[in-house]
């Protein structure tokens, strides 16, 4: 299987939660996953990556082994070690065809790239699920999501804020990453709202676990400091 799609789009997520299904439905018996790049399989030296991707098969057998930028393993040419994990994995993933799914991640074009290079590839490569950029609807759910589940109330206010800063930065979408971006702003937000509480006397328990758009201002700064509003 071939997964697409920007930082932070939930790859890893579903290739996880994708192996404990299988688990359940006895397709694979171990349900977990190991996830690798191309450092995790090449080595560097001659037949050194034959044993290298092989350790990484043996870890992931009965699970995932999710192959994170997999078209590094081929861009350098036929020279390259890359070749070799490549090859070692084609012939791993024929052996152990009923107890492993690899899943190969990575930007869209270069993943059609890095499967038709190889027909051994294209062969056993040929479902691809593409995972768009999340919407900032989406993204305001997740955040919404993660003060549930911890416990925390969003000001009114702070919803407005929130989506205003979601649109603003999810304008470069690689760079701010998506759901990882949605979580390191929420994860700022806690510790700026803590710091806000630090400074203040006797708290009600309200308070204490409500995000205010403030929090949320200064969450998003980029290091030369947002602007005053
Ligand atoms: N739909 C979602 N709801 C809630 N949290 C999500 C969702 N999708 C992703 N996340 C969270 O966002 C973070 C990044 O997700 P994940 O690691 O699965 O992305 P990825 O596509 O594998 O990114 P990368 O390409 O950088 O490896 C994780 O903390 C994950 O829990
Ligand atoms: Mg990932």
């Amino acid at each position: 299987m071939v997964f697409s799609g920007n930082p932070g789009t939930g790859k890893t997520t579903v290739a996880r939660i994708m192996s404990r299904i299988y688990r359940s439905l006895d397709i694979l018996s171990k349900g977990h996953l190991v996830e690798v790049d191309r450092s995790g399989l090449v080595a560097g030296y001659v037949g050194q990556t034959a044993l290298k991707t092989q350790e990484a098969v043996q870890k992931a057998l009965g699970g995932v082994l999710f192959i994170d930028e997999a078209y590094a393993l081929t861009t350098r040419g036929p020279q390259d070690y890359g070749q070799e994990a490549v090859e070692t994995l084609l012939k791993a993933m024929e052996d152990h065809r009923d107890d492993l799914i690899v899943i190969v991640a990575g930007y869209i074009e270069l993943m059609e790239e890095f499967v038709e290079s190889n027909p051994g590839l294209e062969s056993r490569f040929n479902r691809f699920i593409h995972f768009p950029d999340y919407t900032v609807e989406e993204m305001m759910g997740i955040f919404r999501m993660r003060c549930d589940k911890a416990g925390y109330t969003l000001a009114p206010e702070a919803g407005d804020e929130l989506k205003r800063i979601l649109a603003e930065k999810s304008k470069d979408s690689i760079g701010f990453g998506n759901a990882r971006g949605v979580r390191n702003l929420f994860e700022k937000a806690l510790s700026r709202q803590a710091n806000r509480l630090a400074a203040m006397g006797q708290l009600t328990r309200e308070q204490l676990m409500e995000i205010r758009a403030e929090d949320l201002e200064d969450a998003s700064a980029e290091p030369e400091k947002d602007t005053d509003i």
